[in-house]
This record gives structure tokens, C-alpha cells and sequence, in this order.
């Protein structure tokens, strides 16, 4: 049976959720891996809309075990608050397992990180202002508030109690904020305990259980490579590792634990937030894509950055990812374009050419696309289901992008809902033998 990562492909927002919840039907177990809720998912089921930060998006088939993993970084109020929402539409929530060992974001976490954006000023990451960063800095530091001190009074107080002193000084401005008193703080924090307890576990041990008895596994990543802290865009990235191997560390399964890695790219490229980005668009289309698109962040609701389609970075997350398939959304999106654009190239402002992704952020910052132009076409295709329902041009672009990545596509969107997918060469029937 195989086990799947689910992983970003260029700068989140491809629509990974979609994916997952498309396997999830196969799937005994979903695990989340790495992030928190700077992450969004809206998936359609029928006439529904959900809208997930935290928890995995196998939770809506009551089948699955939906594992919150070691990796990931938990704000326990976000996570009751979707709890809550989903029991509310009658969704059974009982399969859902949070990791003892992953860290919480606490109040001082979210107070630090909308301090640094505005310290940093215009040299601001844009971050979703969830307390992220500062999490994971508390967990490198070893000063992290973890599930399982929960549920422990006294080790909890002693815990925030050595995490706030360092922060005093940082958080100054908020010195007297009641959302920074300890026994308040601790007290709050208890209640979530309660909430949460039914829900804590030994993740880790679950995981292997499941992949011992051949279980089909899959880990949804988060965010994407190209925001990855070591690989990505440094420093405009998250503070976690979406790239494939955090499965490993962000859950406790090993390397040979995982069979499979495909990666989700829209096929257009869109970013949020600051940093490098070599096919933006700034005009009129890069616009028009946004309103086709619907390129609004689901977490914070600011409008996406725009582009063509970057093959240089996505060969990059390829290959930094071991990707194994090639997941394209969004397809209908570029419907009706005359011609589209595809970067297989970057150019230097010196002229330099770079057909592999430049390590260096000064190059980063200043390269342009260099484009392949291929014929657009002008068919509604959010009714096709099966690759010769698709014109000639959108099969061709897509050819040229698995060529040009080396992987193959495996899996097309064609419009928000769940059914609006086609598959493309062999996967399907082997999903489908997996339950
Ligand atoms: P942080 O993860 O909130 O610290 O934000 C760091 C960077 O990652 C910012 O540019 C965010 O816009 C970006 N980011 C974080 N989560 C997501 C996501 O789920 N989709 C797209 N961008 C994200």
C-alpha cells in the first residue's frame, strides 16, 4: 500500500487540501507534518464549504485518522475553534490525533511576531501574523510549551514562566497587556488542556502501527518549497521545512517509510507575502489572473501576487523533493488566453542566463522570466473528466511542463470542486485498490 506526501510545489496555495481530500477517501490516515494555521484549505464537498487551518482535510470521511504530527506548531484555540465548527455540521472529529510532543503558539508568540514585522518595517516578510516564526524559535531555543504539558499544572506554569522572562525585554510595548499574565496565561492554557486531552497521543507510534499493517498513509505538507527555511527564498520563507523530508522529522516515520512524493503546482504561479518572485506579473494580466483565479489568501484574505508558470523553480522543488508526480490545478484559470507563457529560463539584469534556480539572493532578487510563448485555447474545460475531453493546446502545455520538470503529471483541476479533477495515465486504478 502506498505512502504518500502531499508537498507544495512553489509558494503555497496550490491547492494541496483538494488533493488530500481527493486520496483521504483511499486513506486510513492523513498526517499533517510541519506549519500551523498560516495554512489554509478550503475544500467543496457537494454543496458545502469548509475551511481548514490545522486540522487535516482527511477529517470530513469519517474513515480516516487524521494525525496532527510532532512537527506542526498548535495554537489550542484555533484547534478547538475548528473542533467546534466541524461537530457544529455534524462532522465526527473523534479520529483526530494530536501529536503529545508538538508546540503550542502562545499569546507572547503572536504578540513577537506582529512586533518583528513592524520592527522590520519595509523590509517586512509579510507573515500571516499567527505566531509561527516565533514558535518555532521557541522550539530551537528549547524554551517551547509543548501538548503534553498541557496537561501538567505545575510543569506548565514553570514552562511559560522560563519562556516569558527572555521576552520581557522584546515585548515591552505589551508589558501590561492582560494576555501576558502568567496565571492567567496558565490558567487559559489548562482549559485547553481539558478540551484537547481526548484528542493528545503517541502520534509517532500510531504511525507505524498503520504503516506496519500496510496501511495507505498520507502526509499533507503545508506552505511549499520555495518557502521552505533552508531551501526557499531565505529569508522570505516560513519557519518550518514544507519540503518532503519533514514528513520524516515532522511525524517519526523514516526516509524508506515513504513511497511516493507529488508535488502541487498551480499552473500559473501565485505568491502572498513578500519576497523574490522572477514571473511576476504587475499589469493588467497579472490582475485578470487574480480575479479568474480568486487569488485571495484563505488565511489573512490578501490578494496573491501573480504569474506565469516558473519551470526553473518548479524543477528545483523536484528535485529537492524527490517528486515523483506532478499534481496541476487551477487548469480552467488560463482558459481563454491567446497565448501563455512558460518561463524555462531566468536572465540576470547582466544578461547572465540561469536555467537552474540561482542560490544566491541578490541573483534571486533580480532575475526576469525568460518564456516559452505556447497557443492558449478558449474551451470551458471544467467539465472535462478524462484527458480527451481536454483541447489539444491544454494537453500540449501540459507536456511541455512535465518534459521540462522531468516528472510526470498524474492529476489536472479543473475547477473548485471535488469532482472536478482528471486523471491522467496509470494512478487512478491503484488508488482506488487502496481501501
Ligand atoms: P509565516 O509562515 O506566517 O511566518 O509567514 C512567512 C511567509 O510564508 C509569508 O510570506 C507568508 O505569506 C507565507 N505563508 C505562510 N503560510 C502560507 C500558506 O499557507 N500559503 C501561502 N503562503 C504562506
Amino acid at each position: 500500500m502506498p505512502s504518500i506526501v502531499i508537498v507544495g510545489a512553489q509558494w503555497g496555495d496550490e491547492g494541496k487540501g483538494k488533493v488530500v481530500d481527493l486520496l483521504a477517501e483511499r486513506a486510513q490516515v492523513v498526517a499533517r507534518f510541519q506549519g500551523g494555521n498560516n495554512a489554509g484549505h478550503t475544500i467543496v464537498h457537494g454543496d458545502e464549504t469548509y475551511k481548514f487551518h490545522l486540522i487535516p482535510s482527511g477529517i470530513l470521511d469519517p474513515q480516516t485518522t487524521c494525525v496532527i504530527g510532532n512537527g506542526v506548531v498548535i495554537d489550542p484555540g484555533v484547534l478547538i475553534a475548528e473542533i467546534d465548527g466541524l461537530r457544529e455540521r455534524g462532522v465526527d472529529v473523534s479520529n483526530l490525533k494530536v501529536s503529545a510532543n508538538a508546540h503550542l503558539i502562545m499569546p507572547y508568540h503572536l504578540m513577537l511576531d506582529h512586533a518583528g514585522e513592524a520592527r522590520l518595517g519595509k523590509l517586512q516578510i509579510g507573515t500571516t501574523k499567527r505566531g509561527i516564526g516565533p514558535c518555532y524559535a521557541d522550539k530551537a531555543a528549547r524554551l517551547g510549551i509543548r501538548m503534553q504539558d498541557l496537561l501538567d499544572e505545575k510543569i506548565l506554569k514553570k514552562k511559560i514562566m522560563a519562556a516569558l522572562e527572555p521576552k520581557q525585554l522584546q515585548l515591552r510595548p505589551f508589558e501590561r497587556d492582560p494576555a501576558l499574565d502568567l496565571q492567567s496565561m496558565t490558567e487559559q492554557y489548562l482549559t485547553y488542556g481539558h478540551r484537547l486531552e481526548r484528542h493528545i497521543a503517541d502520534t509517532t507510534s500510531l504511525l507505524h502501527r498503520a504503516l506496519d499493517d500496510d496501511r495507505f498513509v498520507v502526509f499533507e505538507g503545508a506552505q511549499a518549497a520555495l518557502l521552505d527555511i533552508d531551501h526557499g527564498t531565505y529569508p522570505f520563507v516560513t519557519s518550518s521545512n514544507p519540503v518532503a523530508g519533514a514528513a520524516c522529522t515532522g511525524t517519526g516515520v523514516g526516509p524508506l517509510d515513504i513511497d511516493e512524493v507529488w508535488g502541487i503546482a498551480k499552473a500559473y504561479a501565485t505568491r502572498v507575502g513578500a519576497g523574490p518572485f522572477p514571473t511576476e506579473l504587475e499589469d493588467d494580466l497579472g490582475e485578470e489572473l487574480r480575479r479568474r483565479g480568486g487569488e485571495f489568501g484563505t488565511t489573512t484574505g490578501r490578494p496573491r501576487r501573480t504569474g506565469w508558470i516558473d519551470l526553473v523553480a518548479l524543477r528545483y522543488a523536484a528535485r529537492i523533493n524527490s517528486m515523483t508526480a506532478l499534481v496541476i490545478t487551477k487548469l480552467d484559470v488560463l482558459s481563454g488566453f491567446d497565448t501563455l507563457r512558460v518561463c524555462t529560463a531566468y536572465e540576470g539584469a547582466d544578461g547572465a542566463v540561469f536555467e537552474t534556480f540561482p542560490y544566491h539572493q541578490t541573483v534571486l532578487h533580480h532575475v526576469s522570466g525568460r518564456y516559452t510563448e505556447l497557443p492558449g485555447w478558449s474551451e470551458d474545460i471544467s467539465g472535462a473528466r478524462s484527458p480527451e475531453e481536454l483541447p489539444q493546446a491544454t494537453r500540449d502545455y501540459l507536456r511541455f511542463i512535465e518534459e521540462a520538470v522531468g516528472v510526470p503529471v498524474v492529476l489536472v483541476g479543473v475547477g473548485p470542486g471535488r469532482d472536478q479533477i482528471v486523471w491522467l495515465g496509470e494512478r487512478s486504478p491503484l488508488l482506488a485498490e487502496s481501501r
